[in-house]
C-alpha cells in the first residue's frame, strides 16, 4: 500500500512531502523529522498534536474512553488481576502464566528491603517536610547505591533495575509517612501481598501489628492498578527525557516523581482533599461550583477534566465504582465525603462543566478512597508515584531498547533580543 504524504506548502509555493505514519491504533502522525532541512521547525507548547515517540506500552482514546496497556483493556485489569500482574503485563508485554506470575511475585518481594544506610536519608529531613520532598530525595539517592556497576544497555540490567525499583517505593514511601509522624520505620513482610505489606509499613507498630483488611487491601490494589500507566503523561515525558541522555535511572524516576508532584497532574488528589475541607460544609458546594466557572477567577475544581478523557475517563468509573462500594462497606460517614458526592453531582449536572467536557477524574475518587481508609491527604500524589513506577520504568527499558534511540532534544521559538552590543560594567 502506498505511504500516504501531507504536503507542506507555504505561501503556495510547496515545501516537503512529509509521510503520514501508522499505528496499530489511534490518531496517524505525520513525520516532521526532515522539517529542520527545510528551515522550520513545528510548534506546539504542551504537546498538544505531538506524539514524542513510538511505544507499545499504553493506548488511549481519549474520545471513546477507552485505555488500554498491552492490548488488555483498563477495567478488566483492574477487576481480574492484581497489581502485580498488571506490572508484568506493562513490563514484559504480555499476562504471566501461572509460574511466569509466580516467579515474577517472588522476585519483586525479595527486592523490597532498602540498604540501611538509605533510612538515614530521611534524619537529614525537617519532621514536616512533604513526604513527596522526602520520596523524591530519597528515590534519587538510590542513583547512589546503584550506579558504578549499572550498565543500561543489558536488558537483564534494565529490568532488575524495573524491579528494584516496583519492589522498593512502597517501602520508601512507608518511611517518607512513619518519618513524618515521628513512628519508627517497619520492615517489609514477604508473606503479604504488595497492598496489604504496603499497609502494613504504614500502620504497624512495634507495639502493635496492622490487621489488614481485606476490603482496604483490594481497593488499595486497584488504586495501583489504575495509576500504573498512562501514556506519554508529564511525568512519563520527563522520565522518558531525563533516561534519554542515558542518565541513571534511579536519578530519571526521582525526576518522575518531581513531575508528578504538580497540582495539574499527580498533585491533584492532595488538592482534591485539600479543596474538600476548605468547601467544608455541603451548604458552600454551589458557591465553589460558581467559582470555578467564574471566567476571573483562577479557581478549578480539582479532581475534575483531563487532557485526553473528553467523555469519560475509564479508570474514574471504575474508581467510582469502588469508592462507593468501600464507602459503603466500611460504613463511613464523614462530612467531607457527603460534600465530595454533592460536588461530584453539582458538577456532572451543570451544563458549564458538561459542555466543556469536565468529568470527575480517576484522582477525584482515589482521594475520596484514600481518605476513607485512613490515608492521609499528603501520601496521596505519593501513593500515586508508587503505582506509577512501573509505568515510568516500563516506557525508560522500551525508549532504551529501540534502535535509533536519541536524546530528546526539543528546539524553541526564540522571542528575545538579538546582536545587541555588550558594554563592560566599568564603561557603563
Ligand atoms: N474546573 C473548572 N474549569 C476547568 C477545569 C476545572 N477542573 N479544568 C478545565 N477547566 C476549564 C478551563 O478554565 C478552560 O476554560 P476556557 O476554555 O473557558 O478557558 C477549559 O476548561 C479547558 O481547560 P484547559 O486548562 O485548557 O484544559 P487542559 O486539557 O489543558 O487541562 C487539566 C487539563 C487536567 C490540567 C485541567 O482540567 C485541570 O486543571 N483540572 C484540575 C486538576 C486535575 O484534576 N488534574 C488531574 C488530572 S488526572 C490525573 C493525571 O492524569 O495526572
Amino acid at each position: 500500500m502506498a505511504e500516504s504524504k501531507a504536503l507542506l506548502s507555504i505561501d503556495g509555493k510547496e515545501i516537503a512531502d512529509l509521510p503520514i505514519l501508522k499505528g496499530t491504533a489511534g490518531n496517524d502522525v505525520i513525520d516532521i523529522r526532515t522539517l529542520g532541512s527545510h528551515g522550520y521547525f513545528t510548534y506546539d507548547p504542551g504537546f498538544l498534536a505531538t506524539a514524542s515517540c513510538e511505544s507499545s506500552i499504553t493506548f488511549i482514546d481519549g474520545d471513546k474512553g477507552i485505555l488500554q496497556h498491552r492490548g488488555y483493556p483498563i477495567d478488566s485489569l483492574a477487576k481480574e488481576a492484581d497489581y502485580l500482574e498488571v506490572c508484568y503485563i506493562l513490563l514484559n508485554g504480555d499476562a504471566p502464566t501461572k509460574d511466569q506470575y509466580d516467579e515474577f511475585k517472588v522476585i519483586i518481594t525479595n527486592h523490597t528491603m532498602v540498604h540501611e544506610k538509605l533510612a538515614h536519608f530521611f534524619h537529614g529531613f525537617l519532621p514536616d517536610a512533604h513526604p513527596m520532598a522526602m520520596l523524591c530525595g530519597v528515590v534519587g539517592a538510590l542513583s547512589s547505591f546503584y550506579h558504578s556497576d549499572l550498565d543500561i544497555n543489558d536488558p537483564a540490567q534494565r529490568k532488575r533495575c524495573a524491579h528494584r525499583l516496583i519492589a522498593k517505593m512502597p517501602t520508601i514511601a512507608a518511611m517518607a509517612y512513619k518519618y513524618s509522624v515521628g513512628q519508627p520505620f517497619v520492615y517489609p513482610r514477604n508473606d503479604l501481598s504488595y497492598a496489604e505489606n504496603f499497609l502494613h509499613m504504614m500502620f504497624s507498630v512495634p507495639a502493635e501489628e496492622y490487621k489488614v483488611s481485606p476490603i482496604i487491601a483490594n481497593a488499595m490494589d486497584r488504586i495501583f492498578t489504575l495509576h500504573a500507566d498512562h501514556e506519554q503523561n508529564a511525568s512519563t515525558s520527563t522520565v522518558r527525557l531525563a533516561g534519554s541522555s542515558g542518565a541513571n535511572p534511579y536519578a530519571c524516576v526521582a525526576a518522575g516523581v518531581a513531575s508528578l508532584w504538580g497540582p495539574a497532574h499527580g498533585g491533584a488528589n492532595e488538592a482534591c482533599l485539600t479543596m474538600l475541607e476548605e468547601i467544608g460544609s455541603l451548604d458552600r458546594v454551589d458557591e465553589f461550583v460558581a467559582k470555578a466557572k467564574d471566567k476571573n477567577d483562577p479557581f478549578r475544581l480539582m479532581g475534575f477534566g483531563h487532557r485526553v478523557y473528553k467523555n469519560f475517563d475509564p479508570r474514574a468509573t471504575v474508581m467510582r465504582e469502588t469508592c462507593h462500594d468501600v464507602l459503603k462497606e466500611l460504613g463511613i460517614s464523614d462530612p467531607l465525603l457527603d460534600v465530595a458526592m454533592a460536588l461530584e453531582k453539582v458538577a456532572l449536572e451543570d451544563p458549564y462543566f458538561i459542555e466543556k467536557k469536565l468529568y470527575p477524574n480517576v484522582d477525584f475518587y482515589s482521594g475520596i478512597i484514600l481518605k476513607a481508609i485512613g490515608i492521609p491527604s499528603s501520601m496521596f500524589t505519593v501513593i500515586f508515584a508508587m503505582s506509577r513506577t512501573v509505568g515510568w520504568v516500563s516506557h525508560w527499558d522500551e525508549m532504551l531498547s529501540q534502535a535509533g534511540q536519541k536524546i530528546g532534544r526539543p528546539r524553541q521559538k526564540y522571542t528575545g533580543e538579538i546582536n545587541r552590543e555588550f558594554v563592560s560594567l566599568s564603561k557603563r
